[in-house]
């Protein structure tokens, strides 16, 4: 949905054209998965699919939302009565991010919102960090707030950690805020530090295709909370602050002091070698060389993330799996896991093949038909008009 419709959407709806219009991705990760509530290392990349926000501002202490893909009509909320894990519709993603910005001292008055996002949702692709973005841009813009998109991630974040509940990391919504076209975001979480790195695979006859399995588990919410809180206790037990200060060299050091503790050894394990990955990717990316040697480390983070963090499922390893068996340069499961998407990195000439067979044994195995889109790093969060 284009600028144009979701601003005409505004006008029907509150009678009145808005101040503008503002725009906020989804996002995919390259590698680093799990690392970030670890302090550790990510690369995401966005995706051209988009949350479109229309806003006005009012001050009346009210807050409407309505959202255009939703049937579920508009919302009024008023601003001092907002309250954590008070919400359980897609309007805590939006109101939690007005709650975040009263929270840390912002004057936001009131807000109308019309909203409307092509991210697809339960795909592990962000399409709730493309939502508070997009309107923590439009609500920074239209205050005069000042903040840089790092401030705004850190903002949807606490929105998202203590208003909606879920205990998530930085990733998506610094991935949303501040990924640039034609670029993968190296992040490092502990201080949010950045550094843009080029990626055209396109120019090396390379494509890396997005294949959304469309199943999500029921049991996700609580299993993320879950590793969360076994890496924290691998920390404590092993005298950091967080599982990034466990150098890779140090690594089977720290596994022999965690001695029987034998699934915190696996997190730590997985998180300490994930981000000996990113930092692989980034050298091998940043020294010019040939993007085919990426494949092999994604397909070692899946590994990893079966085996070791145990977030993948059935038909995540069936795309990784049948994508390897069909030429894959490297597959890995992306973002929480449990379901959701994974990532193929192949041969332009190999991906017909490959969306084939990926189809095929999907259907051979009863599962739901996947989704097989091809993922070109697009633009962050950015005003439309
Ligand atoms: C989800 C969370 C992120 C990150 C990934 C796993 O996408 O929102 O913060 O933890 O899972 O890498």
């Amino acid at each position: 949905m284009g600028a144009q419709e979701v601003r005409e959407g505004f006008v029907r709806l509150y009678g009145a054209e808005p101040e503008g219009v503002w725009a906020a991705p989804g996002r995919v990760n390259l590698i680093g998965e799990h690392t970030d509530y670890n302090d550790g290392f990510v690369m995401p990349f966005a995706l051209p699919h988009i949350a479109v926000a229309a806003v006005a501002r009012r001050t009346d202490g009210v807050l409407r939302l309505h959202s255009a893909d939703l049937d579920s009509g508009v919302a009024e909320l008023r601003l001092d009565e907002l309250t954590p894990e008070s919400d359980d519709a897609w309007t805590a993603y939006p109101a939690g991010v007005v709650w975040a910005l009263r929270e840390a001292g912002h004057a936001v008055t009131g807000a109308d919102i019309h909203l409307s996002s092509t991210v697809p949702s339960g795909a592990g692709l962000s399409s709730s960090a493309a939502i508070e973005v997009v309107v923590a841009l439009a609500l920074n813009d239209l205050y005069a707030l000042g903040l840089q998109g790092w401030q705004l991630a850190r903002l949807c974040q606490r929105a998202e950690n203590v208003y909606v509940g879920a205990p998530t990391g930085i990733m998506d919504q610094t991935a949303s805020a501040c990924c640039e076209a034609g670029h993968a975001l190296f992040l490092d979480t502990r201080d949010l530090s950045q550094k843009q790195i080029p990626l055209d695979l396109a120019a090396e006859g390379l494509r890396l295709l997005v294949v959304d399995t469309q199943v999500t588990h029921a049991h996700s919410g609580g299993e993320y909370g879950k590793r969360r809180a076994g890496c924290e206790k691998g920390a404590a037990l092993l005298g950091v602050d967080a599982l990034r200060d466990i150098a890779y060299a140090d690594l089977d050091a720290a596994l022999a002091r965690l001695g029987d503790e034998e699934e915190v050894s696996r997190l730590v394990r997985h998180v300490v070698t994930e981000d000996q990955r990113v930092e692989q990717v980034v050298a091998l990316l940043e020294s010019g060389g040939d993007t085919r040697a990426v494949g092999p480390v994604l397909t070692a983070g899946h590994a990893s993330l079966r085996d070791d963090f145990r977030v993948s499922c059935a038909e995540l390893d069936l795309v990784v799996d049948t994508a390897l068996a069909h030429g894959a340069l490297g597959a890995r499961m992306t973002g929480g896991g449990f379901g959701g998407s994974a990532i193929v990195l192949a041969e332009a000439t190999d991906v017909e093949t490959l969306t084939k067979a990926v189809e095929e044994a999907f259907a051979a195995a009863g599962h739901k038909a996947p989704r097989v889109f091809e993922a070109v790093p697009a633009a962050g969060a950015r005003r439309l008009g």
